[in-house]
């Protein structure tokens, strides 16, 4: 039996990047699926020092087309149905919501909550048409799942509708064996965050139960685990990757 194959959207950096590679060197094919192409197949392959097969492909997951070409691709690529799909794809602006614009909160919805609904119909669709699948989604959810953070609403809103979509989707799809899950992580050090506070690591540290920031491979890692057989009977679950931070209630200084 061949590699599982699987599709990672938003995988050409970040914390994409890592569950990409993570699930290329735990026995999976993987199609790296993106806006942009940067790095080629090639440079993931010598990079990962991995010997499983590596697609890139360009993909606006906010856009129905092209999701359906993306899984056109890959079936005229000659590779088998995909197994396994982690939309990891989000974007993010930041701002006060009565500044926002309506064109900013429209794209952050259509990038993280419609992108994740029309890859994963598309998914589903395509795993329909082949028997006996035992498929595995991943939600990249947020610690603002539940938590409101500031000048994010846009954001906030979208990662809200994550969860209750991984929720709705474990429902319908459980019947064709595909299971549904959203990890949510806390405070990972990747470029983008560091780029958004000049102490990353400084800031969230002391915030953070187990003292740290998280890496790209803790939640690449929690990924892995949760599309393995070993997690066979979970669906509809979110697991938090955050070091315990957002367990923990505000609670007033005078106890
Ligand atoms: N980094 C964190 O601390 C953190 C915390 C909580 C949740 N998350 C979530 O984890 C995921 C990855 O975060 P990150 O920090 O690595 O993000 P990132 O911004 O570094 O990377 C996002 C990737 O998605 C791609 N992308 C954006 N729009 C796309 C589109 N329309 N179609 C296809 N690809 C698109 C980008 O090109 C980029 O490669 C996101 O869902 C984010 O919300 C991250």
């Amino acid at each position: 039996m061949g590699n599982r194959l699987a599709v990672v959207t938003g995988a050409q950096r970040g914390i994409g990047l890592a569950i990409a590679r993570a699930l290329a060197c735990s026995g999976h094919d993987v199609v790296v699926a993106d806006l942009h192409a940067q790095n080629s197949a090639s440079w993931f392959r010598e990079h990962w020092g991995c010997s499983a097969r590596v697609h890139c492909l360009k993909v606006d997951v906010s856009d129905e087309g092209s999701v359906c070409s993306l899984f056109d691709q890959i079936q005229t690529l000659g590779l088998s149905v995909p197994d396994v799909l982690i939309n990891n794809a989000a974007t993010q602006v930041w701002g006060p919501l009565v500044d926002m614009s309506l064109e900013d909160w429209n794209r952050t919805l259509s990038v993280n909550v419609t992108g994740t609904f029309l890859m994963t119909r598309e998914f589903a669709r395509r795993q329909g048409e082949v028997s006996a699948t035992k498929g595995a989604i991943v939600n990249m959810g947020s610690g603002c799942n539940h938590l409101a953070f500031p000048d994010l609403s846009a954001y906030v809103s979208s990662k809200g509708a994550v969860e209750m979509f991984t929720k709705a989707a474990s429902l319908e799809l459980g019947k064709q064996g595909i299971r549904v899950n959203c990890i949510a992580p806390g405070a990972i050090e990747t470029d983008r965050t560091q780029a958004e506070t000049d102490n990353y690591s400084d800031s969230w540290s002391p915030l953070t139960p187990l003292n740290r920031v998280g890496t790209v491979n803790d939640v690449a890692n929690a990924v892995v685990a949760l599309v393995g057989d070993n997690m066979g009977f979970v669906s509809g679950e979110t697991i938090r990757v955050d070091g315990g931070l957002f367990g923990r209630a505000v609670w007033p200084d005078s106890y």
